[in-house]
């Protein structure tokens, strides 16, 4: 959907589709004055209704404005008070729905916020949902496809004031962050035999490209070469070789800080010799969705103009198999110099990620994120939907909570148990890469922990939320671009 500001007045707009959300026993003008142009009737259907703005329900009108011909309206119900990030979103993005149903090209949804501060809040959440909810991944269909959603989507905001311009630039703030989010549902949802490291390196240069980005590509050679044998390990059983992507971002002005993004990059988990069964193994190209939050991230941080410095670092390969493929039992020497045993071949992610990290470090930042669809524990201990926290600083999880709240993403922090450690002794090594029977994500976390050298360090688990199987207002069923809104926030506040 091709998103837009719109200069009509609400007074004026003649539009296929007009969409009013409706806040319940709320002060809702926009309401008011429209069922004034449709004298009376839209009120009148409310009432036979019995629409109340109920959170999830929506009222479709039809009929004649005054000054704007033959209209749908669609009232959206927010439910109560103020709905925050996740209520709204959803509710919008509902009205894609009804779009579709009545083969509307056309959108326009006005905004009409009593409390001053919550316009540009409410005019940027409903960008996204209507971005985010008229998203498909059909770039590999051939067949025509008849249920597409509006090709033109425009926000407006009521009344029309003086803060109109802070509203547009909001709108666009919002418009790059989605764009940000469906650029990484694209990276997900592309399957592996066509996304893999290569590939995906290929994109990355093509964006720092376009963004003015720093970007240094290592293929196989400059890897072993570096000394990257955790990554050499995971990617050795494939054909496909493995790549290290490190992006940089540097504002206009010196940077208040300096962050470093890591992004697990497997474009297709097998498990390797430890192999996934047929069942585990179907969503696997997911495996790359922390690499492409970091992608998408690095891509809008200009456009942004973000204050802080920042690195994108992504490690890139396939986890398959072959006679080179790495075996359980193998010892490898890591980055950091620490020799890591490898007990299984599916605790892949931790393999590359341990070698991310150490070069993270070296780079000297002030703070470590990685986002890595890491273990089945994390689900099964927060449910699909909640990505799991683990952090070296209380401080900075509670801003990163903060932010997922703002952006309206669910995660939970868990802790770094100290109890579990000894879990990950290794009779050969110095480490071993599978913990116990239980605390899988816990194990994981800790087995990372131990490659961050000295700085304050975050890890996001996105196992669960990085893909839904059911589909929702605000995303079908594949990638989601879960991590991709609470990043964009964490840095917009720092
Ligand atoms: N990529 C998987 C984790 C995963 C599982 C992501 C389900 C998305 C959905 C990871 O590499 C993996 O295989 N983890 C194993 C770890 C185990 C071997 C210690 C797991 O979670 O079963
Ligand atoms: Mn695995
Ligand atoms: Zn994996």
């Amino acid at each position: 959907m091709k998103l837009s500001v719109t200069n009509d007045r609400i007074e004026q707009v003649k539009t296929g589709l007009l969409v009013i959300p409706f806040i319940k026993g709320g002060v809702n003008r926009a309401f008011d004055f429209t069922d004034r142009r449709s004298r009376g009737s839209l009120r009148a259907q409310v009432a036979q209704e019995s629409f109340k703005g109920e959170e999830g329900r929506l009222l479709v009108w039809q009929g004649s404005l005054r000054g704007g011909g033959a209209v749908r309206v669609v009232l959206v119900g927010m439910g109560k008070g103020s709905p925050d990030a996740a209520t709204w979103k959803t509710n919008m993005a509902r009205t894609i729905n009804v779009a579709i149903r009545h083969r509307e090209k056309a959108m326009t949804v006005f905004v009409d916020s009593v409390d001053s501060d919550r316009k540009c809040l409410e005019a940027s959440w409903t960008t996204e949902a209507l971005m985010l909810g008229a998203y498909r991944f059909d770039r590999r269909k051939t067949q025509k496809i008849t249920d597409r959603p509006p090709r033109i989507g425009r926000v407006g905001v009521y009344p029309p004031q003086e803060w109109a311009k802070e509203v547009r630039g909001a709108i666009k703030d919002a418009r790059v962050r989605a764009e940000a989010v469906l650029l990484c549902r694209d990276l997900v949802n592309e399957p592996a035999n066509i996304l893999y490291p290569e590939r995906f390196a290929d994109i990355a240069v093509e964006i720092a490209d376009a963004q003015g980005l720093d970007c240094k590509v290592m293929n196989k050679k400059a890897i072993q070469k570096a000394g990257m044998n955790l990554l050499m390990a995971v990617a050795q059983g494939s054909s496909r070789d493995p790549r290290f992507i490190h992006l940089i971002y540097k504002p206009s002005k010196d940077p208040v800080r300096k962050i470093a993004l890591i992004g697990k990059g497997v474009t297709f988990d097998s498990g390797g010799l430890c192999i996934k069964p047929g069942k585990s193994m179907a969503n696997m190209k997911t495996d790359m969705a922390g690499a492409g939050v970091v992608l998408a991230v690095m891509s809008s941080l200009s456009k942004m103009g973000f204050g802080v410095e920042v690195h994108g670092i992504i490690p890139l390969a396939e986890n398959s198999i072959n006679g080179q493929a790495a075996r359980p039992g193998d010892v490898i020497e890591s980055l950091s110099g620490l020799s890591v045993e490898i007990i299984n071949t599916d605790a892949e992610g931790r393999l590359l990620l341990a070698d991310a990290l150490s070069y993270a470090s070296d780079l000297e930042p002030d703070e470590i994120i990685d986002l890595a669809t890491l273990t089945g524990s994390c689900p099964t201990a927060l449910g699909a939907l909640r990505a799991g926290l683990f952090a070296s600083e209380d401080q900075m999880a509670d801003r990163f909570i903060a932010a997922a709240d703002g952006a309206g993403e669910l995660v939970w922090r868990l802790p770094l148990a100290g109890e579990l450690k000894k879990d990950l002794r290794s009779d050969v090594a110095d480490i071993k890469n599978l913990g116990g029977r239980w605390g899988g994500a816990i194990t994981a976390a800790l087995f990372l922990r131990r490659f961050v050298k000295d700085r304050a360090w975050m890890h996001l688990d996105i196992a669960g939320p990085a893909r839904t199987e059911s589909t929702t207002p605000l995303c079908r069923c594949g990638g989601t671009g879960f991590g991709v809104a609470t990043c964009l926030e964490y840095l917009s506040r720092i």
